[in-house]
């Protein structure tokens, strides 16, 4: 196989001394991920998929994927009139979105409500009510709120859940900064609808389904690019959904009427949660777990995705301070400061382009190191970021590849959503290196579906009723 097309890497007039050079190849050169590992990872993921889609239930739980069906079978087809809701809940801003459908055409509201620290390690009914009060202020200022026909509402809910039905799910863990200690077994309909009873009484919404990000990322994906079969979220956290072939489900116990094709949602950030992976976790990756809100799950989003880069950055960096190669050894702030460098700081780092460090001093002052570092200093503070970052772009590109080829059609768009890809200048063509790669029989796309959480799921709410006028089981 021929090797991974380098990315022009980074490329300043720095040079440093041979001792730096060694010993920062010495702290990179075992984190590398080489070819050999890349086609392990997706061995290892490819496994887990053909395990989490078995009919036999005990060989589903040695998965640490769910390759759940959603149930939703309709995308949108271009006839679609009408006011459907959406909500998008999963990061620390929660959205309400209301989508104006006029001929297959979209006009999209969307509006952004934060949720606390407080509330998102109170009880569960707190988070709830928080989203029904939230939904009340919107159709408030839409003027919706006493709308006399119910408006379809999809509903975001991007945890790792069983999907029942279309609008039922059963909470299996809280992830990313929700850490809830209820709520757990319990369906996110249901805690919705009791909140909106409990807090507002008559909101005119009728939630029709619930969904993983993914999904809905896929749906407003494919609003954009009817090539597009999957969904990828590269924000907080990590996962990705796909249309599947119903005749290709071993598993599937629905009707097959048309459409004869689902979305699935693979729920893979915690691939490596069974220890399929531990071949190729660092040091720096079992650190950040060990501090992170959910130690010991999550492996795999946990090598780089939102939540996670910066940690990861700042770790590798604390080690070349201790072996005295940045800052002369006297990392100040930043070796005490763990998880206040993000993946912002680190998306700002790689903002800087050939000998320009603005950006990048802007990120060290806040750990006071602006003043301090030199150019050698800054130089390796870039590869660094570069250098991690580039690595999770890899990883996450393998297993999509795998997806990809999957999926097996010879051109796939991949819809994405989340910061991570959007902001990261870099994120897109080390991802697209890999496709090149290890996709060579499919023409891959990669598209920013934004806010394409939010939005597809008030697309969703047209899914579920159209199923439900055709007559398509939906649980
Ligand atoms: C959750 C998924 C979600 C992903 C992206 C993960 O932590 O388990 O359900 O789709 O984050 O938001």
């Amino acid at each position: 196989m021929s090797e991974i097309p380098k990315l022009p890497r980074l490329k300043t007039s720095v040079v440093l001394s041979k001792e730096k050079q060694q010993k920062l190849d010495a702290v990179l050169g075992p984190i590398t991920i080489t070819e050999d590992i890349l086609s392990q990872i997706m061995a290892a993921f490819r496994e887990q998929m053909l395990l989490a889609s078995s009919t036999d239930e005990n060989v589903r739980k040695r998965s640490d994927h769910l390759m759940m069906n959603t149930f939703i079978r309709e995308l949108l087809d271009g006839t679609e009139q009408g006011d459907y809701l959406g909500l998008d809940l999963g990061g620390t801003n929660f959205r309400v979105v209301l989508v104006r459908f006029k001929d297959g055409v979209a006009a999209t509201t969307t509006k952004y409500y934060s949720l606390t620290d407080e509330c998102l390690s109170g009880p569960a009914d707190g988070v709830f009510d928080f989203i029904a009060e939230s939904i009340q202020n919107f159709l408030t200022t839409q003027g919706l709120e006493n709308s006399e026909k119910k408006i379809p509402l999809g509903f975001t809910f991007s945890f790792p859940s069983t999907q029942l039905a279309l609008n039922k799910q059963i909470l299996l863990t809280w992830t990313k900064t929700f850490k809830c200690p209820d709520g757990i077994g319990e369906d996110p309909v249901a805690m919705l609808e009791a909140a909106i009873e409990r807090k507002t009484k008559n909101l005119p919404v009728d939630v029709v389904v619930v969904m993983s990000d993914t999904v809905s990322t896929l749906m407003a994906g494919n609003y954009l690019d009817k090539k597009c079969r999957v969904g990828l979220i590269l924000g907080t956290g990590c996962n990705a959904a796909f249309v599947e072939n119903i005749s290709d489900i071993e598993k599937w116990t629905g009707d097959d009427k048309d459409p004869r094709h689902v979305i699935v949602n693979v729920e893979m950030g915690s691939t490596g949660d069974n220890g399929c992976l531990d071949f190729c976790r660092s040091e720096y990756e079992k650190e950040l777990d060990k501090y992170s809100n959910h130690p010991g799950s999550f492996t795999f989003e946990k090598s780089f995705a939102g939540m996670y880069l910066g940690e990861l950055v700042r770790l590798v960096l604390v080690q070349l301070i201790k072996d005295g190669v940045l800052f002369e050894g006297d990392g100040g702030k930043l070796v005490e400061a763990r998880w206040k460098l993000t993946t912002t700081d680190v998306t700002n780092i790689e903002s800087d382009v050939g000998d320009s460090t603005t950006k990048t001093r802007a990120v060290l002052k806040k750990f006071a190191l602006d003043t301090t570092a030199t150019d050698e200093d800054l130089a390796i503070v870039r590869e660094v970021a570069e250098f991690v970052s580039v690595r999770g772009a890899h990883i996450v590109a393998a297993v999509m590849s795998v997806l990809v080829n999957y999926v097996h059609l010879p051109e796939v768009t991949i819809g994405i959503d989340g910061s991570l890809y959007e902001k990261h200048p870099k994120f897109h063509d080390a991802m697209m290196e890999i496709f090149d790669k290890y996709s060579p029989n499919t023409k891959v796309n990669l598209i920013l579906a934004k806010d394409g959480s939010g939005q597809g799921a008030a697309f969703a709410a047209v899914s579920a009723l159209r199923q439900a006028v055709k007559g398509i089981r939906c649980s």
